[in-house]
């Protein structure tokens, strides 16, 4: 039976910013957070090895040493197969990606050494490469899963052809995609009717547009989708931000939003928002906002 995705908390909290490419928490504040986390429900913590040029998952995994009960009450997803340009990486030349067995092997062992822990509940291979060969990666996935290294399997950012092609290989829970009223193509692509019919969840990054739309600097589509979010949210006595989540896990898929934020009162009303129904109509007020035109 397919691990579902009820086994990862109902907002998962995203690290990409705990560190180098964010606010650069400290171990103790690290800490702080992911006992914060915990204590709201968020108990998934989403990375990839390229964090903060290959140095975040190592921050996190010095707050698991430091208190080592941590671990057991987490699930923690991962992701390999970008290789970027940094002085952390002084081999590679251009950004290229790698989805060889040996390479997806090595990377979990750096991540497993990194984030201090025994297992990874959740690999994903981070973008599908032009090159990449499904017979591998299964092979890399069922040697890693029989260690008991990874626990399960999913990719991100992948078309459905590149997932159907993979999972006939070896069974896929997931496909971690780019979705918020800035970003629609997973609704029309098929991509989240894949998951449907799959019966997995998908997850969404960027849900908030990576903070876009609550910066000063807005263009005429985010002025139109921020003025239904702002109308909505004095309806419903919540907040922007709390709209836009409504308006994610409305999608009959079951979206897992991962939340980007670093901090805890915005990851507290994430989960808050949780219990917020739109309805349908108000649904497509957000979607024809930022269409700029009706739906035919
Ligand atoms: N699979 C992939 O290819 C992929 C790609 C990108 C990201 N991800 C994952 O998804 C996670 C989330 O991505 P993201 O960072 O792009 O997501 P996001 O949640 O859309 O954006 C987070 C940013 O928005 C800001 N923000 C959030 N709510 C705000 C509010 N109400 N007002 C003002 N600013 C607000 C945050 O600042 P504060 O910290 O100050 O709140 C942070 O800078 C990442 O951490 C990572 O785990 C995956």
């Amino acid at each position: 039976m397919k691990a579902q995705g009820s086994i990862f908390s109902p907002i998962i909290a995203g690290c990409m910013n705990w560190g180098e490419w964010g606010v650069d928490l400290s171990v103790d504040q690290v800490c702080r957070l992911i006992e914060d986390c915990l204590d709201i429900g968020v108990s998934t913590f989403d990375h990839a090895d390229i964090y903060g040029h290959y140095t975040t998952e190592s921050l996190f995994g010095n707050a698991i040493q430091k208190k080592t009960s941590l671990r057991g009450k987490m699930k923690l997803i991962t992701k390999c197969g970008i290789k970027l340009v940094t002085p952390n990486r002084p081999s590679n030349k251009i950004i290229s990606y790698d989805t060889s067995k040996e390479y997806i092997i090595s990377s979990v062992e750096k991540s497993l050494q990194n984030l201090k822990t025994e297992y990874i509940d959740l690999l994903l291979i981070h973008r599908p490469s032009p090159l990449m060969n499904p017979q591998e990666i299964a092979e890399a996935f069922t040697e890693l899963k029989d260690s008991g290294k990874v626990l399960s399997f999913g990719v991100s950012n992948f078309t459905i052809t590149q997932f159907e092609v993979l999972n006939s290989f070896i069974d896929l829970i997931t496909n971690q995609v780019e979705v918020s009223p800035l970003c629609l193509n997973p609704f029309v692509d098929g991509v989240l009717g894949q998951c449907i019919l799959k019966k997995i969840k998908p997850m969404a990054y960027s849900v908030m547009a990576g903070g876009k739309l609550f910066s000063n600097d807005l263009d005429d589509r985010e002025v139109r989708v921020k003025k239904v979010l702002t109308g909505l949210s004095e309806k419903y006595k919540a907040r922007p931000d709390q709209i836009l989540i409504s308006w994610i896990i409305k999608h009959p898929s079951g979206i897992i939003p991962i939340v980007g934020s670093t901090k805890i009162d915005r990851i507290r009303l994430a989960v808050d928002a949780l219990k917020i129904t739109i309805t349908d109509e108000e649904w497509f007020m957000i979607w024809e906002a930022s269409e700029g035109k009706p739906v035919p």
